[in-house]
């Protein structure tokens, strides 16, 4: 029987297909083909991830896709009316996707019977403006709260039982022991895919997915309610105490501390094993469970790649439940690879300064890089520069694209990734390329890559706001690199020990159009001292050494 909601989901879905094949005849123009593909050659696969050396890659239509995004604000995405200028801004500053909330409590509002009018629109949305979607599942979890539950569930408090931060008194947050809620969630989330896969198993628009939002406890690090205390009274489960011993030598190094403080004991209580992180490992172990049961839900049903991002530790001794605790934090990475195999990757949420020292927590262990939100202010077309450039970045978004106006640097600089992005794919994880950022109050910054040693100078204006030294570079061969970048002054020199010395053939200025490499200015004379300004520009630079 069709009900008339799938009756409608049908009819849009008629609609979705036209509107999508006219909008990509329509739409496209020479760069949006290389960046924006929107028809999938056949057996291209479905998006997933793909290791190419130390890296790993989303592909989509076959081929590698660097996500140049943009999150937008939270409430945009529940009307469609709404996102029509939210859709025309994104495509402003060059993004070739998006990530867009999908919400439980308006997908599901009555229980078991599913709403895809606003999913459907999403997409269809998206493929008018030329854009791929990473969907963020805000449901049991959204910055710790359950706010995105529906009213179903959150007055339930017998069959969806609350987190207790004081043993007796519920909270606005769902216990990690709500098995009733868990199951709830992972059907709503499975319905999503199944749609998903009807709808866009083909187009694939739709490339990635969010499994919840900054999940994790406040203001305890950990449930007490009766349920809670009796589990915490036991010994740690032997499953993950086998996989902890499986990772050891890849254990993140705050979990290294954690675990090897408590003398990396194979077995005993939470307290005896994890000392004083014990609470924060048992709600990491069980947040992390309940999510992997959805996410395992989504993927029987359409296996797309799937993340978990972090409210971050906001400063060094901060304590959990300060920061929802239990969440994809760096230190708590081995916890969640064991309770959460169907989460592909953990992802930070970066609006802290230290955006250098972020990412490489969040490498460790083989953790492939993502950043679904991340500052939006003047840092942010920087940090994708580096984010893209030294770790290879699956994707990169500021939060709040929405509000970014029409002149953000983020504009310029997607421009020039995307006009890149095939070089960037190609030297993923190969030891050929480099990201350049500068920190606070650094003048310089030093990268030996290729034959050559690459001393970065910065030129930040010192005026307030000004976007900080950034870029990336690419050994293209041995003897000749591509810089790009903004505020920076690039001098190439020989390796300190190499006994050569180092000049150059060839400095041209230029840009990709695509793929094909179009020289503007050949560079010398007074113009050899290398520059890149406050616009994101391209260098290509040719070398010979010499005894
Ligand atoms: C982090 C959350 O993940 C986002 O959904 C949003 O609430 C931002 N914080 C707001 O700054």
């Amino acid at each position: 029987m069709i009900d008339s909601v799938s009756l409608r989901g049908w009819v849009i879905t008629l609609l979705l297909l036209c509107c999508g094949a006219l909008a990509s005849i329509s739409t496209a123009n020479a760069q949006q083909k290389t960046n924006h593909e929107s028809a999938n050659p056949p057996n291209a696969g479905i998006p997933h991830l793909q290791k190419k050396g130390t890296a790993t890659q989303l592909i989509v239509g076959g081929r590698p896709f660097i996500m140049l995004a943009g999150e937008i604000h939270n409430s945009s995405a529940s009307n469609l009316e709404y996102m029509e200028p939210v859709w025309k801004k994104l495509v402003s500053l060059n993004c070739n996707s998006a990530f867009v909330p999908l919400y439980w409590e308006l997908i599901e509002p009555e229980e078991g019977k599913s709403d895809f009018r606003l999913l459907d629109g999403l997409i269809e949305g998206a493929r008018r403006h030329n854009l791929r979607l990473g969907f963020l599942w805000f449901a049991t979890w959204k910055n710790s709260w359950s706010t995105y539950a529906p009213a179903w569930v959150k007055t339930d408090l017998k069959r969806f039982p609350r987190y207790q931060a004081t043993a007796g008194r519920s909270s606005g947050i769902i216990s990690y022991f709500s098995y009733e809620a868990n199951r709830a969630d992972a059907r709503a989330f499975a319905a999503v895919m199944q749609r998903i896969r009807e709808i866009d198993g083909q187009r694939q628009t739709v490339v990635m997915m969010q499994v919840q939002n900054e999940a994790g406890m406040r203001p305890a690090a950990r449930d007490h309610s009766p349920v809670a205390e009796e589990q915490f009274s036991q010994p740690v489960p032997k499953e993950l105490m086998q996989s902890l011993a499986a990772q050891k030598e890849n254990l993140v190094a705050e979990f290294k501390e954690i675990w090897g403080g408590a003398g990396f004991r194979q077995a005993g209580t939470w307290p005896e094993v994890f000392g004083a992180a014990a609470d924060e490992v048992f709600s990491a172990w069980h947040v992390a469970r309940y999510i992997n049961k959805i996410a395992e839900a989504g993927k029987a049903e359409y296996a797309l790649p799937m993340f978990a991002n972090a409210w971050l530790v906001q400063r060094k001794g901060q304590q959990p439940g300060a920061y929802p605790s239990g969440g994809p934090v760096a230190k708590m990475m081995n916890v969640w690879r064991a309770a959460a195999p169907a989460i592909d990757l953990l992802a930070p949420d970066i609006y802290l300064d230290d955006f250098k020292g972020i990412t490489e927590e969040y490498t460790q262990a083989g953790n492939p890089l993502l950043i679904p939100e991340a500052r939006r202010d003047e840092t942010a077309a920087a940090n994708a520069f580096y984010a893209i450039g030294q770790h290879g970045a699956i994707a990169f978004a500021p939060f709040g694209i929405d509000s970014m106006p029409d002149d953000h640097p983020i504009r310029e600089t997607y421009k020039l990734l995307s006009s890149i992005s095939h070089l960037v794919a190609q030297h993923h994880g190969a030891g050929s390329m480099a990201g350049i950022l500068q920190g606070k109050d650094q003048q310089s910054q030093e990268i030996d890559i290729g034959a050559y040693r690459i001393k970065i100078e910065f030129s930040r204006s010192s005026e307030k706001g000004a976007a900080p030294g950034a870029g990336l570079v690419i050994a293209l061969s041995p003897d000749e690199y591509l810089v790009a970048g903004m505020n920076i002054k690039p001098q190439f020199q020989p390796r300190p020990d190499s006994g050569r010395g180092v000049d150059f053939l060839s400095i041209d200025e230029g840009v990709f159009q695509d793929g094909k490499w179009v020289a503007g200015r050949r560079l010398n004379g007074d113009e050899r001292i290398m520059q890149l300004g406050g616009k994101p520009g391209l260098l290509r630079v040719k070398l010979y050494s010499h005894p």
